[in-house]
């Protein structure tokens, strides 16, 4: 047996919560991504907008980013984190009628930002588009979710807070600030609102937010989940325990300062801008001590790699993330930023973290839970496992290199003079020879979506099947 399975289902845990959220988190991640393809689409066939305004690609945008970030990924923190405080804590949820609420509220969020978003309401904050009366809902579930979650820590019934638990709790408590500054607003009606903060200062308190979303939303809590799933799944103690502490602090007391990357020749003050490129350039440091002890804590089982793609999804998914934070330090160099910025390079760093990163890491870890939140020791079927794990894989690799390679160009063609003076290319020229990048972007994206539909197939069959019924396959030593 191995360590998952002795450990498998206690009775005294809340695991309904856990299997709803990560039943969503497929459904979620369905969509979501199905909807970054119809826009890739979009991008190379304007016509995919149907001539109708909802469709438009200005409002389906941030309907991907929402529902990729939030419902997805926020699902995945929500269904892991749960999970993880009860085990590490040996202890049941501090309330079953919080979690009930955090699942329901958080849902009805994600329906009305499905609903508003497509019909044009909007704040126009990037990643904080959903208007008022919507942000107080979430503000509700937050709360819901910080007290839950603390409140479970605290009637712990052993005396150590597991690291992962650390990464969790920073990204609830972390979060719950970041909304509430970023979403203050005077409403002047049930759908509008205006920003409480005006010009230089509204953009600085945005990409504070903005940067820390990624820090916090698509970094801390993933940490969390990969803290406590690589060493499960690959039945290894973490690597470093010592490093992981010095990585908690190193990454949460640096991530807060590196927001005006966001924000580079704009009307900010310089010395603001150059503060947030030295914090960035430092965070390196923290993000690779952590996708190291990650890695390494297979160390003495590599071998597993070999036939559990489960494991496949984790270990790749660590390598996207240090891929993407050594890319982020050097996008925010002032010159390197000079090129990057207003390019696909941008976008392909953004999927090498959100999709090859945080994507990957969730997906693996729903592959893990599963199995023991429906009865069974393992998925199915471990071939479309694997199956997923390559479509995954190839469809990332097509989605961020085809960015790379049209975001340097797009960044060269900008830039480029002749002798006289004048621009080498006009800006529809760069456009044009963008379109083939685009089209490897959306068949990436195609393999993606193929890939969490089998991801479906396979979790439905799992539910399933009866209780106990796919038993373990034996691993090799
Ligand atoms: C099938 C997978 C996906 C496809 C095809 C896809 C496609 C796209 C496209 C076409 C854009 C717009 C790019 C532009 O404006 O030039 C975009 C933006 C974005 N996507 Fe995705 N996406 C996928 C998965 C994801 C996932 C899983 C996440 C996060 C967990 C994510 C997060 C984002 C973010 C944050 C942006 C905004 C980027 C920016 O403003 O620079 N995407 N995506
Ligand atoms: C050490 C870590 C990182 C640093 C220093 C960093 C730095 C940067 C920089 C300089 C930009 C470009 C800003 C611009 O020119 O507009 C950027 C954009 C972005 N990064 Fe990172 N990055 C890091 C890690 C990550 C990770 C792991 C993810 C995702 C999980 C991520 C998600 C994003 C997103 C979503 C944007 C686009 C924001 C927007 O304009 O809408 N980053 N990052």
């Amino acid at each position: 047996m191995t360590m998952s399975e002795t450990s498998r289902s206690h009775p005294d845990y809340n695991y309904k919560v856990v299997r709803q959220f990560a039943v969503m988190t497929v459904i979620w991640g369905i969509v979501g991504m199905a909807v970054g393809v119809l826009i890739a689409s979009q991008l190379i066939w304007p016509e995919m907008n149907f001539n109708t305004p909802w469709l438009t690609y200005s409002r389906l945008r941030p309907l991907h980013t929402n529902a990729v970030i939030f419902a997805f990924g926020g699902c995945a923190l929500f269904a892991t984190s749960y999970y993880v405080v009860q085990r590490t804590s040996q202890v049941r949820l501090f309330s079953d009628k919080l979690a009930a609420f955090t699942f329901w509220g958080w849902q009805a969020v994600i329906l009305s930002a499905a609903i508003t978003l497509p019909l044009g309401i909007t704040s126009s904050k990037e990643y904080a588009e959903l208007e008022w009366p919507i942000d107080i809902l979430i503000t509700l579930v937050w709360v819901a979710y910080l007290i839950n979650f603390f409140g479970t820590m605290i009637i712990r019934k052993v005396s150590h807070i597991y690291v992962a638990n650390w990464f969790f709790g920073a990204f609830i408590l972390t979060v719950a600030v970041l909304h509430i500054a970023n979403s203050m607003a005077i409403p002047v009606s049930f759908f509008k609102s205006y920003s409480l903060y005006a010009g230089a200062v509204d953009a600085m308190v945005q990409w504070w937010y903005g940067h820390n979303a990624v820090g916090f939303f698509l970094t801390a809590g993933f940490l969390g989940m990969m803290y406590y799933f690589v060493p499960k799944q690959a039945g290894r103690p973490v690597y470093s325990y010592r490093l992981s502490v010095i990585h908690f602090w190193a990454l949460i007391s640096l991530y807060i300062w590196a927001g005006p990357h966001h924000l580079h020749y704009t009307a900010l003050p310089d010395w603001t801008q150059s503060l947030g490129m030295v914090m960035s350039v430092i965070l390196f440091v923290p993000s690779w001590g952590g996708m190291i002890n990650g890695i390494m804590t297979l160390s003495g089982a590599w071998h597993k790699l070999r036939t559990d793609p489960v494991l496949r999804f984790l270990i790749v998914s660590l390598s996207f993330y240090g891929m993407s934070t050594f890319e982020g330090p050097m996008m925010a160099i002032k010159t390197v930023n000079a090129l990057s910025h207003y390019t696909d390079w941008t976008v392909g760093h953004v999927h090498s973290g959100a999709l090859g990163w945080v994507a990957m890491v969730s997906i693996g870890s729903i592959y893990h839970l599963i199995p023991i939140l429906f009865g069974q020791a393992r998925m199915y079927s471990t071939k479309l496992v694997n199956v997923h794990f390559w479509l995954a894989t190839i469809g990332v690799v097509l989605y961020i290199v085809a960015m790379w390679i049209s975001g340097v160009m797009q960044g060269l063609m900008w830039r480029a003079v002749n002798t006289d003076g004048t621009l080498t290319y006009s800006f529809v020229e760069s456009l044009q020879a963008s379109y083939p990048f685009y089209f490897v972007r959306f068949i990436g994206g195609v393999f993606v979506v193929t890939g969490m539909l089998i991801m479906a197939y396979n979790c439905y069959r799992t539910i399933r099947a009866p209780k106990g019924s796919l038993a373990a396959e034996v691993q090799p030593a």
